[in-house]
């Protein structure tokens, strides 16, 4: 494959990617930023401190660089976009991947958690979107890549605001692909399964009782998660915006 062509190594060279919620060695995040590294792009990995961020910035095969951030936090986001534009001059990639588990019915979801998941989960994109549009707009477009779940596709069976904030997470992927294609601007919503990552509970056993529920058998890797981004992310997905995907094996056929 050419080095150039749509899912080649170096098709995303020249870019400039905001990963969040990237600083967990073996999360989602982490695995995208290792994966759009090494298709050329420079990855500017974000999470809370205190994680992996450094070590996974440091190890990008492109450098990237760690920059702490909080995606509920306005005021940091902005701060992230002035550091990002005086860098870097651009940003052509925002994959909004940080997320909060809560594994809670309704009846057992206090306000004050229900309120925290929708300010991480729903609100964090938000804010995510509306800090990068201006920087894309300006230089010619992007693609905004919204992490959503198979929790933002059904309710049945799904803890109650994790779900209530991931299908927020559709409905704003939607309004804005609506809003920014004009600009060349591209946002889609991946709906992963269930992905081995810290993120799920529980050791061995529970792994095995969760591949259990999905007809392949088993659970995705972060890695295929993103295989997925990178489509997203670059040229091949031109034509796909406001799309939501699921990447789950057949879990939510
Ligand atoms: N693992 C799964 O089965 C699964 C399935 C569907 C969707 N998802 C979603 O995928 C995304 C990545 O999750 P993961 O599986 O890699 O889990 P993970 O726990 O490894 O990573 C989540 C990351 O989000 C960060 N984060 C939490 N709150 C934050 C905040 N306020 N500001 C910045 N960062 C914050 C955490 O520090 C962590 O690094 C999440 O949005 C999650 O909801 C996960």
């Amino acid at each position: 494959m050419d080095r150039t062509e749509p899912g080649g190594k170096g098709d995303l060279a020249g870019k400039v990617a905001i990963i969040t919620g990237a600083g967990s060695y073996a999360g989602q995040g982490a695995a995208e930023a290792r994966l759009l590294a090494e298709h050329g792009a420079t990855v500017v990995v974000t999470d809370l401190p205190g994680g992996a961020g450094e070590k996974v910035a440091a190890e990008l095969a492109v450098p990237g660089r760690f920059l702490p951030l909080d995606v509920t936090d306005e005021a940091a986001w902005t701060d992230l976009m002035a550091t990002v534009e005086a860098e870097y001059g651009r940003v052509d990639i925002l994959v909004n991947n940080a997320g909060l588990w809560l594994h809670a019915v309704m009846c057992d979801t206090s306000p004050r958690e229900y309120r925290r998941v929708v300010e991480v989960n729903q609100t964090g994109v938000y804010l995510g979107m509306y800090a990068v549009a201006p920087l894309m707009r300006a230089t010619g477009g992007g693609s905004i890549i919204n992490t959503c779940s198979t929790a933002g596709l059904k309710g049945g069976g799904m803890p109650f605001a994790y779900a209530a904030s991931k299908w927020a997470v559709r409905g704003m992927t939607r309004a804005a692909a609506w809003e920014l294609a004009s600009d060349g601007i591209r946002v889609n919503a991946i709906c992963p399964g269930v992905i081995d990552t810290p993120m799920i509970e529980g050791g061995t056993e529970n792994r095995e009782r969760l591949a259990g529920f999905i007809p392949s058998g088993r659970l995705g890797t972060p890695e295929e998660v993103a295989d997925l981004v990178l489509f997203l992310a670059g040229d091949g997905s031109r034509y796909v915006s406001g799309a939501e995907i699921a990447i789950d094996a057949a879990f939510t056929a």
